[in-house]
């Protein structure tokens, strides 16, 4: 090793355990070590730049929301997503990225799930490990974050997330479980308590659960601000209180002094620094810049095109006819939000093809005409939607002229970003009122959504004849429409989170905690488990999302390898004339169990390229982790034998295809059961 905690002074160890100066700096220790620089995002490099003495923000590529990048269902997708953020980082000398975030949507209000993959654990760790992957395959390091339970950003500094054993394990931990085998170069640790200590000092969880159960060796990094006890977290392993703490090194020699923890305490910490350090100048090799601007929009065009999701094509009014006469309204088709709010939030590199212009270009022999108007820019409420009506009428003229109308709406950045919640699941009452008042002069009326977590469509969706969620779509967020809209490509994206009807079907509901503590009542019942144990209707279901293709599923067969490993094999044919990207899900049903099981539980996926009058064979595998549920009196993960069901979905209320099983492992691995 290069580095060794022992070449240090003691004051230099302190030194280590916050960064330096500026925000997203370690200490170099006057050229020692390295100076790493730390920045976000999922979704594209946020480079705060203060070299200059006023800070501001290089632009970069900005990069489809981690919404819609889950929305592709694709590791291929998230994996190149990662390559082309991390050559942005190398090329701005950053070591470390900090994401992906695996935090999982427990609610659909929280203000920071466009950040995150799914409802589902399994599903956000293979997405995340994939992300993880692909960044440090360019040798720059991740941070796997918000260490955990951060599933709302109301009083998230403070509120307590009160989490039982079994659903901490099967559904908070268990996407850094999966990630965590991408080795990560380090850990983010979240704002909020986990049953009732903070998880900056977490010993329990970080250095009990995160390191010496679950392996991790790297780095564990404070989120910005969360350390509220330096020397309690140091004794819980947190390594790196970030941003800078002036009174970081003061307070640790005193309480060194006072016998408060012991330098081998001291130099774990240190140690992880340090072989940070020594990972950033192995990686060095890999850290070459390899692809230009134009390749990286091209990824970020590519992982929006697979990730935005249609959701209602009535009487195919998608894809636009070739000669059609088009009217776009909504200035989001011009100025689109292409991410959200908060750290994620990036500078775009280009500027913005309004989508009309993008739409010509695809469809040269239709008419395409915008009414961007005062549509969405300032009014939140009902009173402001009143005062901008009179502007629809232009846009109600051109719509009711037209073969059909493209209409644009969604949520800014400032309704969908962190520390907050977003209070409804329903857009503004102009966006609405805008397209009722469009769908009702044009039946033909497709509704393009940004945004990114659930709506609540209710109030017009019967109205119109189209939806499609375009999520947070990054910077060539047009380009891919206009692709998906003209049938250039076929939308080959499904949710990876449940829309509910109404947010009153939600576990918490509006509850916006209480300032001190959230109960997670529900249990494991979260995301697709909570209505399929309810047997709640909803709006669009988990894994759902259209085609302008058509999938026949058939042939599911099940090979048993060992008593817990098996090979599924099913065939999917497409029946259309268009080539299509299918998404088939796998499911599992514990049909009998000594505990309450969900009744249904992914456990693969896959996506395909299927062209016109193929079939193909999908081949996924099934193994323990397939059938297990964590067990809190063995206090381990656990096979029980008896009959499993194995699902084969286009969603999850979709099931195509179905075979049972029966484990019988060894009595001895078994409870008794009666
Ligand atoms: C966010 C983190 C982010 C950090 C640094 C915090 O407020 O919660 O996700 O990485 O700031 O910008």
């Amino acid at each position: 090793m290069k580095y060794k905690a022992s070449d240090f002074t003691l004051e230099e160890k302190f030194q280590l355990m916050t960064g330096y100066a500026h925000g997203m700096q370690t200490n170099g220790l006057q050229g020692k070590l390295p100076f790493l620089w730390l920045s976000d995002g999922p979704n594209g490099l946020r480079y705060l730049d203060t070299s200059t003495g006023v800070m501001f923000t290089r632009k970069s590529i900005s990069y489809p929301a981690p919404v819609v990048m889950a929305n592709s269902w694709s590791t291929d997708v998230l994996y190149k997503t990662g390559v082309g953020i991390a050559d942005e980082c190398v090329e701005n000398d950053v070591a470390v990225l900090l994401a992906p975030g695996v935090n999982i949507k427990r609610t659909p209000l929280c203000g920071r799930n466009l950040e995150y993959y799914s409802e589902d654990p399994y599903l956000a760790g293979m997405l995340a490990k994939a992300f993880i992957e692909g960044v440090q395959s360019k040798g720059v390091g991740t941070s796997l974050k918000h260490f955990c339970c951060n599933n709302r950003e109301f009083d998230r500094m403070a509120q307590n997330s009160e989490v039982d054993e079994r659903s901490l394990r099967e559904i908070y931990l268990r996407p850094f479980e999966i990630a965590l085998t991408a080795k990560p170069w380090t850990v983010m640790c979240s704002y909020n308590p986990v049953n009732g200590v903070y998880m900056s000092e977490n010993k329990k969880y970080l250095k009990g659960l995160l390191r010496e159960e679950l392996g991790f060796d790297g780095l564990i990094v404070s989120d910005w601000g969360a350390v509220h006890n330096r020397v309690k977290a140091l004794k819980a392993t947190l390594d790196l209180e970030m941003p800078y703490n002036a009174q970081s090194e003061r307070i640790l020699s005193e309480a060194y002094a006072a016998g408060q923890f012991t330098e081998e305490e001291l130099d774990f910490c240190v140690e992880n620094v340090l072989r940070l350090c020594e990972k950033f100048e192995e990686a060095k090799p890999l850290r070459k810049k390899t692809l230009s601007d134009e390749q990286r929009l091209s990824i970020s065009k590519a992982a929006a095109l697979e990730g935005i999701v249609l959701l209602k094509n009535e009487g195919n009014v998608l894809p636009i006819q070739k000669n059609a006469r088009v009217v776009i309204v909504g200035d989001l088709a011009e100025s689109p939000v292409y991410n959200g709010g908060g750290s994620s939030r990036v500078e775009n590199k280009h500027k913005i093809t309004p989508l009309a212009e993008c739409l010509r270009e695809a469809l040269p022999k239709a008419q395409i005409d915008m009414e961007s108007g005062q549509y969405f820019t300032g009014a939140q409420t009902r009173d402001d939607a009143v005062m901008f009506m009179h502007t629809f009428k232009k846009a109600i003229e051109k719509a009711e002229a037209a073969d059909m109308a493209i209409v644009v709406v969604g949520n800014n950045n400032a309704v969908e970003i962190e520390a907050t919640d977003r209070y409804t699941l329903r857009l503004t009452p102009l966006c609405e009122e805008m397209i009722k008042r469009i769908s009702a002069y044009n039946r033909n009326t497709v509704v393009v959504i940004e945004a990114g977590s659930a709506i609540d469509m209710r109030a017009w969706i019967d109205g119109v004849a189209g939806v499609v969620f375009a999520g947070f779509g990054g910077e060539a967020i047009n380009d891919a429409l206009a692709d998906i809209l003209s049938g250039k490509v076929c939308p080959s994206g499904k949710l990876t989170e449940t829309f509910p009807l109404s947010v009153e079907d939600t576990p918490s509901k509006t509850e916006l905690g209480n300032s001190f503590t959230e109960r997670y009542a529900e249990g494991i019942m979260v995301g697709y488990r909570w209505y399929d144990s309810r047997n709640l209707d909803v709006l669009f279901p988990f894994g759902y999302g259209l085609s302008y293709a058509q999938f026949e599923y058939s042939d599911l067969r099940l090979e048993k390898q060992s008593e817990t490993d098996y090979l599924l094999r099913y065939k999917i044919k497409n029946v259309s004339n268009v080539d299509g990207k299918e998404v088939s899900q796998v499911y599992v049903q514990d049909v009998f169990s000594m505990v309450e099981r969900p009744k249904k539980e992914l456990v693969a996926f896959s996506k395909d390229l299927i062209r016109a009058g193929e079939e193909k064979e999908i081949t996924v595998q099934l193994s323990a982790d397939s059938f297990a549920y964590y067990s809190v009196s063995f206090d381990k993960w656990y096979v029980e034998n008896g009959k499993f069901k194995v699902f084969v979905g286009a969603s999850s209320r979709d099931i195509r295809l179905e075979a049972s099983l029966v484990i019988q492992l060894d009595e001895a691995t078994q409870q008794s059961t009666r």
